[in-house]
């Protein structure tokens, strides 16, 4: 048997079988089709299909996989029973790179209360399952479960007679999350010592999240020599949990000087199949999930956005773009000045130094006092900063509706003049009128949006326009209690200082 590449760590995905035994997670057979896909195009080595005996559908969706997925070798579970041996072959029967995983319990509480078997007992009848499905799958693995809680000779006793038996992979679960990475790291040594002789075996890790310590104990029992990790995407599995593979793949790629290994991972392509695999289970990823969740990339404080524009270096270890996502600044409360002028810059708005301080204290008042404010109300901010100082809307009226509305508004001049206009039509042609004949100034309308929504109890309405003034093309958006008003400010807020040439037209 050949020996395994020591700096290669094998990646074996057990999303759809142990993540799908999660409570309140039951993936039909198309959902674990795009995901076995989505495992194959990440690159994945192992692709732990299902548990083919616990449903006739689990069967049908090992079997499914197994004809789909030619890179990955394809893995089903099967207690040490007949019936699960004969299932699982039934459901690899396809696959172009079979694996079979057969499991007992070792531990003197699973041996006692659970399988009702003394140890000798519980190792006869390992031999017994490994042989059975040797006959039927020349890749076997073995899982000792509840590993962390045996015996550690009894567990050595295991293992070397399961890899004498003829199983390439050893797996030693931290089944209930128990484990600790200083025990789990003395567990997979022992395990190493007991299998010096046995250079082709692979050590494998499977850890649960139950004190939050998944991944901790997976790369600790992989410095301790193991060479597969087997894990899930967003780390979802039984109870609290397996270890996250975003988040192994991510760290011996981030810390090669602590896991010299290679994975066959393409890391881009994490953050869309957390998505996906998020989108098909409905467990949502908490924003502050490591690599996967929205706020992995994202800062809000001032501190942490300046430092990123000078360089993504000071407060990202990983750069975005390596697992598929990207850097946002977030505007909120905490950010400064910088960031505010940055975010403008890119949506196209330079402000000058008076107006650009004018919209960031207006910011910062309603980012304090209401929490997030939308894009829309951001750039209204900044339109109004700009505008302000050349035109103030002093008074508008509206009557009628559909196409026969009429506006009439009042305007003042940065010199203190008021300015009248009106003007019919659909609400936004009476308006781009009404502020053209106040201000002088020709409007071109081109494209207009605007809408009254539920805001709390009340309402507010806000409109978005396009218009050609003076040759230019320019838009804008403004919030306002009434549709007319929000489209008066979204055209008066992109208005040039006025002319010369104004004419009052009522
Ligand atoms: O946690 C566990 O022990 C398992 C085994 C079946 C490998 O999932
Ligand atoms: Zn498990």
């Amino acid at each position: 048997m050949e020996t395994p590449d020591p700096e290669r760590l094998i990646v074996f995905d057990t999303t759809l079988r142990d993540g799908e035994q999660s409570p309140g997670i039951s993936l039909n057979v198309a959902q674990k089709l795009e995901i076995a896909r989505a495992l194959e195009a990440l690159g994945v080595d192992v692709i732990e299909a299902g548990f083919p005996a616990a449903s006739p559908g689990d069967l049908q969706a090992v079997s499914a996989v197994a004809s789909a997925v030619a890179g990955p070798a394809v893995c089903a579970l099967a207690r040490c029973h007949e019936g699960d041996i004969r299932a699982a072959e039934q459901a690899l029967r396809t696959a172009a790179r079979p694996r079979m995983h057969v499991f007992i319990a070792t531990s003197p509480i699973h041996r006692r209360h659970k399988l009702k078997l003394t140890a000798a007992q519980v190792l006869q009848r390992a031999r017994q399952g490994i042989r059975l499905a040797l006959e039927a799958c020349p890749d076997v693995q073995f899982s000792a479960e509840d590993a962390t809680r045996t015996e550690p000779g009894f567990l050595a006793e295991v293992v070397t007679m399961a890899v004498e038996s003829g199983v390439r992979t050893v797996n030693i679960p931290d089944t209930v999350g128990y484990t600790t990475p200083v025990e789990y790291a003395q567990t997979i040594e022992s395990v190493c010592r007991a299998l010096r002789s046995q250079p082709h075996a692979v050590i494998s890790v499977h850890c649960h999240d139950d004190l939050g310590m998944a991944v901790a104990n997976s790369l600790a029992g992989v410095a301790a020599g193991a060479r597969q990790v087997e894990c899930t995407i967003n780390g979802i599995g039984e109870r609290a949990g397996n270890a996250a593979l975003e988040e192994i793949v991510m760290a011996v790629r981030t810390r090669h000087d602590r896991w010299p290994l290679r994975t066959g991972i393409e890391s881009r392509r994490l953050t869309g199949i957390s998505g996906l695999v998020s989108r098909h289970t409905g467990f949502t990823v908490p924003p502050n999930k490591a690599i996967v969740g929205a706020n992995a990339f994202a800062h809000e404080s001032g501190i942490h956005q300046h430092g990123v524009l000078g360089d993504t270096r000071t407060y990202e270890i990983i750069r975005a773009e390596e697992v598929g996502a990207s850097t946002s600044l977030v505007l909120g409360k905490h950010s400064g000045r910088h960031a505010f002028e940055n975010w403008l810059h890119g949506r196209g708005v330079t402000l000058q130094p008076r107006a650009l301080e004018s919209a960031f204290q207006v910011f910062k008042a309603e980012a304090d006092r209401a929490g997030p404010v939308d894009d829309r109300r951001i750039l209204a901010i900044a339109r109004a900063a700009q505008a302000a100082g050349e035109w103030r809307v002093l008074d508008v009226r509206s009557v009628g509706a559909g196409k026969a509305c009429r506006i009439e508004l009042e305007l003042q001049s940065r010199d203190g003049r008021v300015h009248r206009g009106c003007g019919a039509g659909t609400l936004p042609e009476a308006v781009a009128a009404a502020v053209s004949g106040a201000s002088g100034v020709e409007i071109g309308l081109l494209t207009c949006a605007h809408e009254l929504q539920s805001i709390g109890d009340g309402t507010q309405a806000s409109a978005r326009v396009e218009v050609r003034i003076v040759d230019t093309v320019r838009s804008g958006v403004a919030v306002a209690p009434s549709e007319a008003e929000a489209l008066v400010h979204a055209i008066v807020d992109m208005l040039p200082a006025p002319s010369g040439r104004l004419e009052v037209t009522s």
